[in-house]
């Protein structure tokens, strides 16, 4: 098989904006061949748009049991609100159909099991299109930790910092999924941009293993607060009771000995980040001012004056970016958030037609969605440590000693 036919169940923002901006102009080993969204309207444009581009008559339907029938498609992917992420997926595996899903977080850990299991018995294919694993950013620290550069890593930093009010605060108009989210959870609810990349850097379900967590909530006062100036349309949320706390803040041990810092936050006006950092005995990276602190490059006393070094993130580009990035430039980056997802939708072809190994596998993804079930769980109890289950059920232990692959390339 050379060519995947891709049936979309969700025809959203993310979804239009892959298969117009991504799929149609620049992979064509993706051919679209079935569309789905509860709403018509949007199943139907996205199907006139895949009817004219691919010159074929692409199946359309609301209801996304009906997707998954092999005469129509090689695989699915899941693009719509996250509560049908992991049901979609899960029946899909079931009728031998291979499924991917875009990115959010988990309800329960016994769904993250059910996933697991799921892959498992079926033997079919399953991916996460955690787009964040191939930032370039990310993937150079990556191969500078597995280099050893940074030394023994001890903590890694984290953050999804999103300025999602308007967003949030449209929900009713937009149908959208993280409305009635942030209504009725409190909890980490996007985990895995800030924490897949990590996960990869640390070796965890390779080598090491996440153990436990620990998450505090702020109070919610932002989509109030957004509402009552905004004004028109939003001012029916001011005095709605919102569960989630504006900021979370999640720390995680890991069995390798580090911690790692997560925070969450989508509900007050800030810049966009990931606050990707990582902390060696080495040295370190930080997103916050873009440097690299080597102390192969540096003395360690270099540090007090380290601002005339911020910024220098891009002189270390040339010798360490990572292999994918370099074939990437050379090929010309295509799709959007800066390439990632060019990369990661590309790999997922690469994947089905069994160029390469799954590159965020259901072990993967049960660890970085579960966050969410359990960050709820934790901030519920007040910060109590919560258990993180090891999904892998002991096979991490088999990496032990072996070199560190990122995506098991
Ligand atoms: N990787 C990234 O960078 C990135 C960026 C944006 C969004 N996303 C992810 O993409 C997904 C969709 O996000 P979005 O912004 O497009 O949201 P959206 O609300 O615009 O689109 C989701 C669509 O799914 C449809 N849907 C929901 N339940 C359905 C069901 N049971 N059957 C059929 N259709 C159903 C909705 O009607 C909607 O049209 C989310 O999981 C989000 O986290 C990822």
């Amino acid at each position: 098989m050379d060519t995947v036919r891709l049936g979309v169940v969700g025809c959203g923002a993310r979804s239009k904006g892959l298969v117009k901006g991504l799929f149609m102009p620049h992979i064509p080993r993706i051919r679209v061949t079935a569309v789905c969204d509860e709403f018509s309207d949007r199943a139907q444009e996205l199907k006139e748009a895949c009817d004219a581009h691919y010159n074929h008559d692409t199946f359309c339907t609301t209801d996304w049991r009906e997707v998954l029938d092999k005469n129509k498609v090689d695989a699915v992917l899941v693009v719509s609100g996250w509560e049908t992420h992991i049901p979609v997926v899960i029946a899909a595996l079931k009728a031998g159909i291979p499924a991917a899903t875009e990115v959010g977080g988990a309800y329960s850990v016994q769904q993250c099991w059910d996933l697991v299991h799921t892959v498992e018995e079926t033997g079919t294919k399953f991916m996460l299109m955690e787009n964040c694993c191939w930032g370039r950013t990310e993937m150079l620290c990556m191969n500078m930790a597995h280099m050893g550069l940074f030394g023994e890593i001890m903590h890694c930093t984290g953050a999804y910092l999103h300025d999602l009010r308007k967003e949030i605060s449209n929900g009713v108009e937009n149908h959208h999924y993280r409305l009635r989210n942030h209504v009725g959870r409190n909890c980490d609810n996007y985990p895995t941009h800030d924490l897949g990349p990590i996960c990869k850097l640390l070796g965890i379900n390779k080598d090491n293993k996440l153990l436990t967590l620990t998450s505090m909530a702020s109070e919610a006062r932002g989509i109030n607060t957004f509402s009552l100036d905004a004004g028109g349309i939003y001012e029916r949320l001011q005095y709605q009771r919102v569960a989630q706390g504006d900021i979370v803040n999640t720390t995680i041990k890991c069995a390798g000995g580090q911690t790692i810092s997560l925070t969450f936050g989508t509900t007050l006006p800030l810049p966009y980040t990931r606050d990707f950092g990582v902390y060696g005995t080495k040295g370190c990276y930080t997103n916050r001012n873009k440097s690299i602190f080597l102390l192969t490059d540096h003395t360690s006393r270099d540090g007090d004056k380290w601002q005339a070094n911020w910024g220098n993130e891009d002189q270390y580009r040339e010798k360490y970016d990572h292999p994918v990035w370099r074939k990437f430039l050379e090929d010309g980056v295509v799709g959007g958030h800066g390439g990632m997802d060019g990369l990661a939708y590309n790999a997922l072809v690469d994947y089905v037609t069994d160029l390469i190994p799954c590159p965020i596998d259901v072990y993967d993804a049960a660890t970085w969605m579960v966050i969410s079930a359990l960050s709820e769980q934790s901030v519920a109890m007040g910060g109590m440590p919560v258990p993180i289950p090891d999904f892998t059920n002991g096979k991490w232990l088999l990496g032990l000693g072996k070199e560190r692959k990122m995506f098991g390339e």
